[in-house]
């Protein structure tokens, strides 16, 4: 119930899927909760019904890949709620499934933009914050992808793999500050994304979505609470010695 009390919390992409179960699970156990999505209605409606359940939350319209509205809301969320405590770069897209021979400039350019250069800002932007607070922790979300081939798909496994470097500099980096920066890489997890993606490359869904859950050793997808509580504890101080990990939650794939 209050393992994040009196921590502030920013989760971007927060408004759906993965982000949205951190932002719940995150206030449920005490935290207050910025929500930075390009979502507006998503992101205030949840920012709403998280305040009407006596959680502290609000939502800030902010795309990632824009350095100034991202300076200036993480600046507003430490200035709303009296500092800031944790960064939770979540905000992801995977961009069209197809073989790198076919991959425009454009398409490459977008997926890096969002899920390297947004993770970029996301860090810049906090890290004076964090520092101030005297410490703090901030989680990346990478992917299976970020640690190994699964195929189809260039751009997002360069982002993500882009994303499970930077986590092991900026650890060493911040490490004197007490500031702890970890990398998750889920396997398939049930969330827009998902469906999306597998709307796209077949037309039966319910067989496309067990054929994903199959390649995982347990058998099935897994859930946004499945990241949302380990996105909780890397937040907490009961990881407090935990900084420059990467950690697979993926139903055993890459075991
Ligand atoms: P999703 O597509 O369901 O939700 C992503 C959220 O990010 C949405 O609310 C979207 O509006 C927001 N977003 C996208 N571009 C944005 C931008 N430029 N600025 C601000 N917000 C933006 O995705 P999902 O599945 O919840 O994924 C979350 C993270 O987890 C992503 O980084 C993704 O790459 C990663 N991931 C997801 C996996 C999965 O199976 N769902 C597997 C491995 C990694």
């Amino acid at each position: 119930m209050d393992r994040l009390a009196g921590k502030t919390a920013i989760i971007t992409g927060g408004a759906v899927g993965i982000g949205r179960a951190c932002a719940e699970r995150m206030a449920g156990e005490g935290a207050k909760v910025a929500i930075f999505d390009v979502l507006a209605d998503e992101g205030r409606a949840l920012a709403d019904a998280l305040t009407e359940a006596g959680h502290e939350a609000a939502f800030w319209p902010v795309d990632v890949t824009d350095e100034a509205a991202v300076k200036t809301a993480i600046d507003e969320t430490a200035a709303r709620f009296g500092g800031l405590n944790v960064l939770v770069n979540n905000a992801g897209i995977s961009g069209a499934p197809k073989p790198t021979d076919q991959v425009t400039e454009a398409e490459w350019d977008r997926v890096q933009a969002v899920n390297v250069k947004g993770v970029f800002f996301g860090t810049k932007h906090a890290i004076p914050h964090l520092r101030a607070a005297g410490g703090g922790s901030i989680v990346n979300l990478s992917s299976i992808a970020g640690l190994i081939g699964v195929g189809g798909v260039s751009p997002y496994h360069a982002s993500k793999g882009a994303v499970r470097l930077m986590t092991k500099n900026d650890a060493i980096t911040y490490a004197p500050e007490r500031i702890r920066v970890n990398s998750i890489h889920p396997g398939y997890i049930w969330t827009p994304m998902v469906e999306n993606h597998l709307r796209a490359t077949s037309d039966d869904l319910e067989a496309a979505k067990a054929a994903a859950g199959s390649v995982h050793p347990l058998g099935h997808m897994g859930e946004p609470d499945d990241i949302a509580w380990a996105v909780v504890w890397l937040a907490s101080d009961e990881a407090k010695f935990v900084t420059g990990a990467e950690i697979a939650i993926d139903g055993g794939y890459t075991a």
